[in-house]
Parts: structure tokens; sequence; C-alpha cells
């Protein structure tokens, strides 16, 4: 269920930076309160310093979503994954992205900017805000994600 005036934290690095800007647009278009940890400018940065900071708020549960993008989306979803509350999922689709939510509960998205239309992402992003977890059977599943062996 979709619930506007909720704040999305978003993050990316200098290949995702323009891509962010489009996000930013259309989440305060759509009344979304926007937590932006950066980067700000198309020069050359590290993604974990930008999507630490937001991996370590939404673990502590400071920001419920939160929207990550680089080049291919690898880079910022392997950062923030490392936060054991965090569930990122990469996704360059919205049906993955629908999935996402519905079965893993994910609460991160992560976006290839080098690889995904403006359009596609911000179908993507719709998708992820509007689509609830199904719990049942994907509850049982996802708290054992981090049983690691
Ligand atoms: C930057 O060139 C690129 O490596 C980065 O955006 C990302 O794709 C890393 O995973």
């Amino acid at each position: 269920m979709e619930e506007k005036n909720k704040t999305i934290a978003i993050a990316c690095d200098h290949a995702g930076y323009e891509l962010k800007n489009e996000v930013i647009k259309y989440l305060a278009e759509n009344q979304y309160n926007i937590k932006d940890y950066g980067t700000n400018s198309a020069e050359s940065v590290d993604y974990p310093d930008m999507v630490h900071p937001l991996g370590k708020d939404i673990n502590a549960g400071t920001y419920e979503l939160g929207i990550v993008i680089c080049g291919t989306g690898n880079g910022v979803q392997m950062t923030v994954n490392k936060y054991p509350n965090v569930r990122c999922a990469l996704c360059w689709i919205p049906e993955i992205a629908a999935l996402a939510r519905q079965h893993n509960n994910a609460n991160i998205l992560a976006m290839p900017a080098r690889f995904i239309s403006k359009e596609v992402a911000l179908e993507i992003v719709k998708t992820f805000l509007n689509t609830d977890f199904e719990g049942g059977r994907h509850q049982r599943r996802v708290e054992k994600i981090n049983k690691i062996l």
C-alpha cells in the first residue's frame, strides 16, 4: 500500500547522479519526503562513502525504505547488504521490483543507471514503493536469510 509523506532515503555515486536527480524529482512530485545522502555531482567518487551512511540508517530503522544507484547497481547493493537488517534488491525491470517486495520484503532498491532508461527506472521506483510484502511462507524464508552457516 502506498504511504505518501513517507521519507525515502536515497544515495548514488557519480554514475547514478543523473538518475538520482530524476528519481528525486519523481518522489517530490509524488509527495514523498527525501533524505539525500549524495553524491551531488558527476565527479568521480567511491560509492561506499555515500551508501554506508544510508545502509546504517535503514539498518537502525531511521528510514523504512531506500534507493541506491550506481553504474551497475552491484557496488551499492553489495555495500548496503552488509547491514543485517538491510535487504537490498538489484532491479532492472518493474517485475523484479514487485517480487523483491512481495517475496523478499526488500527495504532498499538498487538500480543500474548505465543499463536502464529513465522511464524504466521511474516505473521500477513506483512499483517498489507501491508493492507490499506478502508474508506467509516468504516471512519464514526472509527470516532464514541472516542465518549464515
Ligand atoms: C563506476 O565507474 C562504477 O564502477 C560504479 O558506478 C558501479 O557500477 C560499481 O559497482
